[in-house]
């Protein structure tokens, strides 16, 4: 069995002959993590109270000494001052007593019309909101570093893959301004989901409202919500909103780290495209050689926790009945720890693309050897032979395994060889092996083509308001 000689909560424990076991404290609290809302939690009490004064339901004094007293606290809170007790459950009980240690009786007015369950509620909000204002601010940081790179190598090539296989010339920019657009979507998806969130459940109370004349719509409006949520027992029981952030965080995670496996692969000593910084790597404790991509390869890795995260929270919500059940306590690890991984990530991802060396001859190399321009050759062919594709199509595919043979990259091969092949080919040929052609070729809307790349990135850099003066 397990001890109980705790002393029965202040706040509650009206109806306890005793307090709590030791156990239950531990199950119980969550002060070790979730005073980390203690910013939104003052914020949100400090509404209260001042609606609260507005309707008369306390004196302006009491509002006073209570809007007073819990500055105070944020003070000794930000100062480190504060000493959290596990007994106080929470950060709501652990401020609120320690406000009436300060104010005395007006302190135990400010639960007046209100719960712990719209209060919890609320903060998360709170918080959310204000993480996805940051996110937005790291986010466009990580696409301005994008967009300068793209912007200096639009003239770059490099293979462009399928299959990892190589497949048609395309320039670095090109494939930089790719995940330009995939960080973009990220910020719609968060700015989307803080719409939902931006919404105030204060005023709830514990599921049903509350008989006191409490004015819901302002205190929504003086934290700075859209509107109080209409629905009382929804306000409590919902977090499809943290789900929402949950699942925004997954999918942009998974985009940083199909980029971070990218510089994997292109920092190997193998494809060499791409040099990183000392910033960002590691050397070895045995082999003095090593320069190891280890930020890249934790980015890569990170969406692992945070798809976790998604589930858990998922996990939790699925089939809870309404209204609030202790249940509720654990998504706040869960969306804590996906907020600080994704941050990291973004923050590391940002400053990799930053240092980056790019290697261009390495990259111009390795295209060259993967015979890119056999498509360009087999169009040619249509269009200036009058071939059907499927005749060009395998013609082309003799002239490749041709300059494999020779060991040959396409345009360095002979034309009288290239005639064997096919006799009706002439010196026109060259334009289209070559792959600089190839690549300006593909001007259409999005393509490949340096002038095509820049004015996309123009028109990014409208779209998605990176010309601002903020870093
Ligand atoms: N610590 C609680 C949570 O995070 C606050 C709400 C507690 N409400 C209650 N009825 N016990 O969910």
């Amino acid at each position: 069995m397990s001890k109980k000689n705790k002393q029965k909560s202040s706040i509650w424990g009206g109806r306890f002959k005793t307090g709590p076991s030791d156990l239950m404290q531990e199950i119980n609290s969550s002060i070790s993590f979730d005073k980390i809302l203690y910013s939104e939690d003052i914020e949100g009490s400090k509404a209260h109270a001042k609606m609260l004064a507005t309707q008369k339901i306390i004196t302006p004094e009491d509002f006073k000494a209570i809007k007073q007293g819990l500055e105070k606290i944020h003070e000794e809170i930000a100062a480190g001052h504060f000493s959290f007790s596990v007994e106080l459950e929470d950060i709501h009980m652990n401020i609120e007593t320690r406000l009436s240690e300060l104010i005395g009786e007006p302190a135990k007015r400010l639960h007046t019309a209100r719960s712990r369950n719209d209060q919890i509620a609320t903060d998360i909000r709170l918080y959310l909101r204000n993480q996805i204002d940051q996110l937005d601010f790291l986010l466009k940081k990580l696409q301005k570093e994008l967009w300068k790179k793209a912007e200096k190598n639009t003239l770059t090539l490099m293979p462009g893959y399928t299959h990892l296989q190589t497949a048609q010339p395309i320039s670095f920019g090109f494939h930089l301004a790719a995940y330009i657009e995939m960080v973009g979507r990220d910020r719609e998806r968060f700015q989307d989901c803080r719409k939902r969130i931006n919404e105030s459940p204060l005023g709830a109370a514990a599921l049903a409202g509350t008989s006191f004349p409490i004015d819901r719509h302002l205190t929504a409006k003086l934290l700075g919500f859209d509107r109080p949520m209409p629905n009382a027992l929804d306000a409590v029981s919902s977090r499809d909103f943290a789900l929402e952030f949950a699942s925004a965080a997954t999918i942009c995670a998974i985009h940083l780290s199909r980029l971070a496996e990218e510089i994997v692969i292109w920092s190997t000593d193998r494809f060499n495209f791409i040099q990183l910084s000392d910033n960002f790597t590691t050397g070895s404790s045995i082999m003095p050689q090593k320069k190891n991509p280890d930020a890249a390869e934790l980015v890569r890795a990170k969406p692992g926790r945070i798809m976790g995260h998604f589930t858990s929270l998922a996990t939790i919500l699925k089939g809870l009945p309404l209204a609030y059940g202790k249940d509720l306590q654990e998504d706040k690890e869960p969306l804590f720890d996906t907020q600080k991984t994704l941050f990291i990530s973004i923050a590391a991802m940002t400053g990799m693309i930053e240092d980056m060396h790019i290697n261009a001859t390495a990259m111009r190399n390795a295209l060259q050897r993967g015979h890119p321009t056999a498509t360009d050759l087999a169009d040619f062919l249509v269009v200036k032979l009058g071939k059907t594709f499927r005749d060009a199509h395998h013609i082309s595919g003799k002239i490749v395994a041709l300059a494999d043979e020779n060991k040959s990259a396409l345009e360095d091969l002979n034309l009288a060889d290239i005639q064997k092949i096919e006799p009706k080919l002439d010196q026109s040929v060259y334009n289209i092996l070559k792959i600089d052609n190839a690549c300006n070729a593909r001007s259409s809307f999005g393509g490949t083509a340096s002038a095509q790349v820049k004015e996309r990135l123009k028109e990014a850099a409208v779209r998605f308001d990176l010309d601002d003066k903020e870093n």
